[in-house]
């Protein structure tokens, strides 16, 4: 296992840390973790060296910190530095940040976490944390022995993430989504950049972009681009590497799912040095991104320019939905997208094509067409 700084801490986590939201499960029920599956898998990464296990309140409905919990007695959990989660949006009270603190430590079989991280911050939850002093509150857990050091994870814009790491001077580390194809989302790469050079450890997760870059064979286009290259490498290896290529990186998270992966992973891992990716590798997923970004068919830049629109269509958000599908082969998970998170009053059938949004857009999108073809793609059945 190769070993990289952590921040300002005088300790080095595991190049590659165990993310215990993906675990296998018995059938299709997420809160089903199949155990003789699971804890050798988690016991195989720690035996190799993996010293950071990624949790959360609410990964497998309620199950991922109780498995952990059970999976690293008898001596895994001294072994490990363990991070967990205060579930952002349950929390109204300075009570219930108590409340959920106690439970998880019971629920983990431990006197003590290493990591805690408010989960999945964003403008709404800093807000709420800010109002609560959220910060007092840790201080006095971290005085009480009942975690170590304080961080935070991240799902919001870039500005949103620098008001965070402005936003109080303890912050140990920080959690963000990122992978060769999410360079200029959420926090991307210059979050990264702002978050190391203020002394923060950077985690990274979503690494393979939740298994979409890791596909294989991937799509022809990017399959080509592979081909091309001198590495004979996997897309899954491919996209850890880059991660890892950048020091400001500290460990990245995988939610692996089979021994297979975590077995691949290991040895990836072995394989990874910050810097060791030579141009021509860069080259390569530079051609990958672009590969991949030309399977989304609408260039929409999500500028937002056409918004509002009179009939309350969310086109940036329908179009995002719609070009993911498309660039990761995923019509099922777009169509699920499209139905949960796109309310029905702002889905793209609610066009009455005024035309007010193609007047709007600096790229020029025949907004309407695609609009038409979004809504058909991600509500029908077939083609
Ligand atoms: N807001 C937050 O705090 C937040 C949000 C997201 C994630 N996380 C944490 O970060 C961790 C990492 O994120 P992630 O799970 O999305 O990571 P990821 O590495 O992007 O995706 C994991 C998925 O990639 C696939 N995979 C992994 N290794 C592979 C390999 N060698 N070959 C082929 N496929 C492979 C598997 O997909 P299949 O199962 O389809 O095979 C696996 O479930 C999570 O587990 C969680 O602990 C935190």
């Amino acid at each position: 296992m190769k070993y990289r700084p952590f921040g300002k801490l005088d300790w080095q986590a595991s190049a590659l840390g165990f993310g215990c939201m993906r675990l296998p499960t018995l059938g299709d029920d997420s809160g089903a973790i199949d155990e003789t599956l699971a804890v050798p898998m988690l016991h195989r990464a720690i035996d190799a060296g993996v010293n950071y296990i990624d949790t959360a309140w609410a990964y497998h409905r309620e199950q991922s910190e109780v498995f952990v919990g059970k999976a690293l007695s008898g001596g895994y959990r001294e072994r490990v530095h363990l991070a967990t989660k205060l579930p952002s949006w349950l929390i109204t009270t300075r009570a219930d940040m108590d409340r959920f603190l106690d439970t998880q430590l019971e629920r983990l079989q431990t006197d003590h976490l290493d990591f805690y991280l408010l989960h999945t911050l964003n403008a709404r939850f800093w807000q709420n944390y800010k109002d609560l002093n959220v910060f007092d509150w840790a201080e006095r857990k971290m005085a009480e022995g009942k975690f170590r050091y304080l961080g935070f994870s991240f799902h919001d814009t870039y500005e949103v993430f620098e008001d965070i790491l402005n936003g109080y001077d303890n912050w140990t580390f920080c959690q963000i989504q990122y992978n060769y194809m999410d360079i200029n989302y959420q926090a991307g790469q210059k979050g990264l950049h702002a978050a190391a050079d203020k002394g923060l450890a950077v985690i990274v997760m979503e690494p393979l972009r939740g298994g979409r870059l890791a596909k294989n064979p991937p799509p022809p286009a990017v399959a080509q681009v592979f081909a091309r290259s001198n590495r004979d490498w996997t897309p899954a290896n491919w996209a850890l590497q880059w991660v890892w290529n950048q020091p400001e990186v500290s460990l990245l998270l995988s939610g692996m799912s089979t021994m297979e992966q975590v077995e691949q992973n290991l040895v990836s891992a072995d394989n990874s040095n910050p810097g060791s990716l030579t141009r021509e590798d860069l080259a390569v997923i530079d051609q990958a991104r672009q590969a991949r970004e030309s399977l989304a068919p609408v260039p929409c830049t999500h500028c937002e320019y056409c918004l509002p629109c009179p009939s309350g269509v969310a086109i940036p958000s329908v179009f995002e939905i719609y070009n993911t599908a498309l660039m990761y082969d995923e019509r099922q998970r777009g169509q699920n997208a499209y139905k949960n998170d796109i309310p029905d009053e702002n889905k793209a059938d609610c066009c009455v094509e005024c035309g007010t949004c193609e007047t709007l857009c600096p790229q020029h999108i025949e907004i309407i067409a695609w609009l038409k073809k979004s809504h058909a793609y991600l509500t029908q059945t077939g083609e």
